[in-house]
C-alpha cells in the first residue's frame, strides 16, 4: 500500500494545532499498521486495517455475503467438490470471483489470510478500471495504489484517495455478476439482464438499489470530521424485507366451471428487481403456489416453478450449483421474470369447495440446498388472497 503524507494539510475546521497533533498521531499509528499488515500479502491490506477508521462501513460489509464469499460452507462444499472433480482446475476459475485478491497475488492455494477474506475492501477499492471485453480478467488492478471510490476530493492521512467513475456504475459489479461455468456456458447473467432493462435506460445502477445511503460515518470522526452523515451501505441489503415485496401477486379470477372444476388465474409481476427473478445461479427458482380452502373441503395446493434450466451432455437437468458450474453444457430454457414483466398463470383444480372458499396465491424464492436437493429454503416474495 502506498502511504502518503501529502494529505496532511486537510483539517475539518478544528483549531489547527489540535488537528495537526491528532493527524500526526494517526499518521504514525496508521502508517505502522497499514504498512506492516500490507507487506505479508503482496500489497493488499486486510479489512481489519480499514476497520480502524471506516468502522461503520466495515460493520455493514461484515454482514454481506461478500465478506464470506470464500469462507461460507455453501461455497466451501461446492468448491471442494469442483476442485476434486477437476483435479484442482477449479482454483483458477472459482477464486477469480470468490477470493479475487488471488488474481493479483496468485495465491490460488489460499495460503495468505487476505485471500480468505473473499470480496474484501482493498480488492474493490484498488480496482483502477473495468474492461468487460476481457472476460478472463475484467479488472485492471492497482494493488497498493490509491483507494478509489466516488467521493470527490477525498483526503486521507494514510492512503492516497481518488474519485473513480466506476464506483457509481454497474460495470463495477459486472466483473463478477456475469458468470460463465467451467464449460464456458453462461450460468448467471445478472448484469446483462439489468443492461437490457428499463432501469439501465433510466440510469439506475446496481448500487442505486443495493448500496443505499444509510445513516453513519464514512470515517470515524476522531480521525477526520467530514460533513456527510451517511455512507453507502455495504451489506448489499439482501434482506427478507427488501425481497418481501419484489414480486407483485394478484388473483385475477377464481371461477367454478359448469363441470364443478375451479380455474384460478394469477398475475405475477417482477415489480422491484433490476434484473430477472430469479437471477444468478440456476439453483434458485421462483415458485408460484395456489392454495384453495373451504368448508368441508380438503385443502388443495398447486405450484408452478420459474427459472433457468441447465442440462448436462446427457440432457439431464442440473440443480446443485456445483453440477451447474462444472457440468452444464446448455441452457435448455429460461422462464424467469424479466424486470417489470408480468406473467399470467392458470391453475385448474378438479373440484371446488361448495361454500366458504378462500384462495391464496404466493410467490416464493426457493434455494435448493447444496448438499441435498431434497432440502430447500423458501423466502416469501409476494402474496394475495381472494
Ligand atoms: C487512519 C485512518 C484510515 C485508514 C486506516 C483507512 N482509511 Fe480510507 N479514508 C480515511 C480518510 C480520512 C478518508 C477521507 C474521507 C473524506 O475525505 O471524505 C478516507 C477515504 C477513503 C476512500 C474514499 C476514496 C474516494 O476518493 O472516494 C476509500 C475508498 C477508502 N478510504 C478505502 C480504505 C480502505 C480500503 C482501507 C483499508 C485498506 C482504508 N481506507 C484505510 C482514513 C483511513
Ligand atoms: C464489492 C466491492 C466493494 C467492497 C468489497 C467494498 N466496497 Fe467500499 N464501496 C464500493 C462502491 C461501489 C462504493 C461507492 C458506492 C456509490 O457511490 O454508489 C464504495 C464506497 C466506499 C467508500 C466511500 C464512502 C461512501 O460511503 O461512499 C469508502 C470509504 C469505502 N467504500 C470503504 C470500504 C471499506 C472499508 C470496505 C471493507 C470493510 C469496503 N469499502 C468494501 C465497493 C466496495
Ligand atoms: C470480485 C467479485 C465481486 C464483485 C466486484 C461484486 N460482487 Fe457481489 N458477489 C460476489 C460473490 C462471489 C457473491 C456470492 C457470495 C456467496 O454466496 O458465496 C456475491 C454476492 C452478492 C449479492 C448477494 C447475493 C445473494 O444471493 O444474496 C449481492 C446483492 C451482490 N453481490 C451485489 C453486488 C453489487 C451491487 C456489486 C457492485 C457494487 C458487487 N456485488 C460486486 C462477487 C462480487
Ligand atoms: C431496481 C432495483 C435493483 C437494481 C437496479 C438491481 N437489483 Fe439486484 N435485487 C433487487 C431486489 C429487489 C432483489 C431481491 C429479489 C431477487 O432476489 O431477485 C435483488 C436481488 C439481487 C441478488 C440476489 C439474488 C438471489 O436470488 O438471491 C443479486 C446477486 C443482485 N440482486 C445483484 C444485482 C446486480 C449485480 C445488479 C446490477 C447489475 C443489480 N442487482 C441491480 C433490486 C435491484
Ligand atoms: C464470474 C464470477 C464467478 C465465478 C467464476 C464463480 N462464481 Fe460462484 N457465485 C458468483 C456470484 C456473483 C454468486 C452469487 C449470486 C449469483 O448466483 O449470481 C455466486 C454464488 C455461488 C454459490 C451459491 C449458490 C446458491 O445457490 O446460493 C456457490 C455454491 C458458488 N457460487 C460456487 C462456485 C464454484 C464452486 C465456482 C467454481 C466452479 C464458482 N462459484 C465460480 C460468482 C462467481
Amino acid at each position: 500500500m502506498s502511504v502518503t503524507g501529502k494529505a496532511f494539510t486537510v483539517c475539518g475546521g478544528r483549531p489547527l494545532v489540535v488537528v495537526a497533533v491528532l493527524l500526526a498521531l494517526f499518521f504514525t499509528v496508521g502508517h505502522g499498521v497499514v504498512a506492516s499488515e500490507a507487506s505479508d500479502s503482496n500489497g493488499y491490506a486486510t479489512s481489519s486495517v480499514c476497520k480502524k477508521c471506516h468502522i461503520d462501513i466495515y460493520n455493514s460489509w461484515k454482514k454481506s455475503l461478500h465478506s464470506i464469499s470464500y469462507t461460507n460452507p455453501i461455497f466451501k462444499n461446492a468448491y471442494s467438490e469442483a476442485y476434486l472433480s477437476s483435479k484442482g482446475g477449479a482454483k483458477y476459475v472459482c477464486l477469480k470471483c470468490h477470493a479475487p485478491t488471488s488474481l493479483a497475488t496468485g495465491d490460488v492455494d489460499v495460503e495468505q489470510a487476505i485471500t480468505a477474506e473473499g470480496v474484501t475492501c482493498d480488492f474493490c477499492h484498488t480496482v483502477e478500471a473495468v474492461d468487460l471485453t476481457n472476460s478472463e480478467s475484467p479488472f485492471k488492478l492497482d494493488v497498493g495504489g490509491k483507494k478509489r471510490a466516488s467521493i470527490k476530493d477525498a483526503k486521507s492521512p494514510v492512503h492516497a484517495a481518488s474519485y473513480a467513475k466506476w464506483f457509481n456504475t454497474s460495470e463495477m459489479c459486472a466483473g463478477c455478476h456475469e458468470v460463465a461455468n467451467m464449460k464456458g456456458v453462461k450460468t448467471g447473467s445478472t448484469y446483462t439482464e439489468w443492461k437490457q432493462s428499463e432501469y439501465a435506460r433510466n440510469g439506475l445502477q446496481c448500487q442505486g438499489c443495493h448500496m443505499a445511503q444509510v445513516k453513519g460515518k464514512v470515517v470515524d470522526p476522531a480521525v477526520k470530521e467530514t460533513a456527510s452523515d451517511t455512507f453507502h451501505d455495504h451489506s448489499l441489503s439482501h434482506n427478507v424485507a427488501q425481497m418481501g415485496d419484489a414480486v407483485d401477486v394478484v388473483i385475477l379470477n377464481a371461477q367454478r366451471t359448469e363441470s364443478g372444476r375451479l380455474v384460478v388465474e394469477v398475475a405475477m409481476t417482477n415489480a422491484k428487481a433490476g434484473h430477472n427473478v430469479p437471477t444468478g445461479m440456476p439453483s434458485r427458482s421462483l415458485v408460484l403456489e395456489v392454495r384453495v380452502k373451504g368448508t368441508n373441503f380438503t385443502e388443495a395446493i398447486q405450484r408452478k416453478a420459474y427459472g433457468k434450466k441447465l442440462v448436462d451432455e446427457n440432457g439431464k437437468t442440473l440443480v446443485r450449483a456445483v453440477d451447474v458450474l462444472t457440468r452444464g453444457v446448455k441452457v435448455l430454457e429460461n422462464t424467469s421474470l424479466k424486470p417489470n414483466e408480468q406473467r399470467i398463470a392458470r391453475f385448474m383444480f378438479s373440484s371446488a369447495p361448495k361454500s366458504g372458499m378462500v384462495v391464496t396465491a404466493s410467490a416464493y424464492l426457493v434455494y435448493t440446498n447444496e448438499v441435498s436437493t431434497e432440502e430447500q429454503t423458501q423466502i416469501l416474495m409476494g402474496s394475495a388472497t381472494k
